[in-house]
């Protein structure tokens, strides 16, 4: 079966690599990306693909909101799956000021399934019709130190505690609702923290790398001791794909690399890669509310569906994303000056 992809927030980290990986492993496959082009989105990260006349008629870019009703039923009418990303989605800024979040991640999601329920209700929606909503193993809340065999299932309960976290658990609920109510088949993925490239340099790895890089240091939060299941986002892509295909809709699945590090251990794997002494971590006040251990117990999706990680050995995929950021000082040097924001006019002009 062929499938063109509606993927929402295309221009992000994860997008961006979801949009590469569909192009090169499904060559049958088209997709067409939704993205508003917020702070964290830059289409720089996928102009290659936009200048490659091959994928012409295999890759489109939309710039749009998911908020915007009309503009999202007349896209998915055109297409016959959904892979949902959209999302503001980090934590610190969600501290800092949740609107966004509830706006986007909670209401965004809403008017994406709405639309999608007129288009069936009008019986528009493709009959092959399948989707996924992308989102995170924050919302399960956070796992104790001390019971390292704790792990989240599929039936943990939703507890996010971070306003992020808490605007994805709600798109979670809405999404379930829209299956259970409307019959629209969608599955819901949680994945754990990923790394790779084209990671918005405000995000661990990336902001301490490129921090290196400038010869400034970097901030570490409290004590360092908090855990996150490390998955490098080619076997993220892979497993949504996998989920696409595959999923039983209505169902939810996990998506982790067994990969537990803790913050003060994923920094000294950092300073290694690139030859920086322990001086450059600076201690900083911890985030407020940190979530303490994150793990993904991934059975149900290696079981049921097949899938398997195999791009996340550690330390090795994170010296190649620590050489990614090395290699590539014009990716990330736009991104911190702020010019990326100019790409978009310079390429299509004010619309
Ligand atoms: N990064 C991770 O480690 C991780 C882990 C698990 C799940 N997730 C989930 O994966 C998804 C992608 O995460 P990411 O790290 O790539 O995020 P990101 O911030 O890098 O990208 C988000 C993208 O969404 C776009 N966007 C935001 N609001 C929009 C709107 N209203 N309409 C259209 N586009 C909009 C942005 O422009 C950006 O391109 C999110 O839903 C996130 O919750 C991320």
């Amino acid at each position: 079966m062929t499938r063109h992809i509606l993927l929402t927030g295309g221009c992000g980290f994860i997008g961006s690599n979801f949009v590469r990986f569909v192009l090169r492993e499904r060559p049958g496959y088209r997709v067409t990306n939704l993205d508003a082009l917020t702070y964290s989105g830059n289409p720089e990260n996928l102009a290659d693909i936009e200048a490659d006349s091959a994928l012409r008629d295999r890759y489109r870019f939309v710039k749009g909101d998911i908020r915007d009703a009309d503009l999202v039923q007349k896209l998915m009418g055109e297409c016959n799956a959904l892979v949902h990303m959209a999302a503001e989605s980090h934590v610190d800024r969600s501290i800092l000021d949740a609107r966004p979040f509830v706006e986007t991640n909670v209401l965004g999601t809403q008017t994406l399934l709405d639309g999608i329920r007129r288009l069936k209700h009008a019986g528009k929606l493709a009959g092959d019709f399948r989707g996924v909503h992308v989102s995170t193993d924050e919302v399960y809340g956070s796992l104790p130190l001390d019971r390292p065999e704790l792990k989240f299932t599929e039936e943990t309960p939703i507890c996010g505690n971070s306003p992020y976290a808490a605007s994805k658990a709600a798109s979670d609920l809405l999404v379930q609702a829209y299956h259970h109510t409307f019959g629209l088949p969608l599955c819901i993925t949680r994945c754990s923290n990923n790394f790779g490239p084209y990671q918005f340099p405000e995000k661990v790895i990336p902001l301490f790398v490129t921090n290196l890089i400038e010869g400034r240091k970097v901030p570490l939060y409290g004590d360092g001791l908090n855990v996150r299941d490390w998955l490098h986002v080619e076997d993220h892509c892979e497993a949504v794909l996998t989920v696409l295909e595959k999923g039983v809709p209505g169902e939810v699945y996990n998506i982790g690399g067994n990969n537990e590090r803790n913050n003060k251990e994923l920094t000294h794997s950092i300073l290694k890669a690139m030859g920086k002494p322990p001086e450059m971590i600076q201690p900083v006040t911890d985030r407020l509310g940190h979530d303490r251990r994150y793990a993904i117990d991934p059975r149900k999706l290696e079981t049921k569906l097949g899938w398997r990680p195999t791009r996340s050995a550690w330390p090795q995929a994170l010296e190649a994303t620590v050489r990614w950021y090395v290699e590539n000082p014009q990716w990330w040097q736009r991104v911190k000056s702020g010019a990326y924001r100019q790409y978009y006019e310079q390429q299509y002009g004010r619309r």
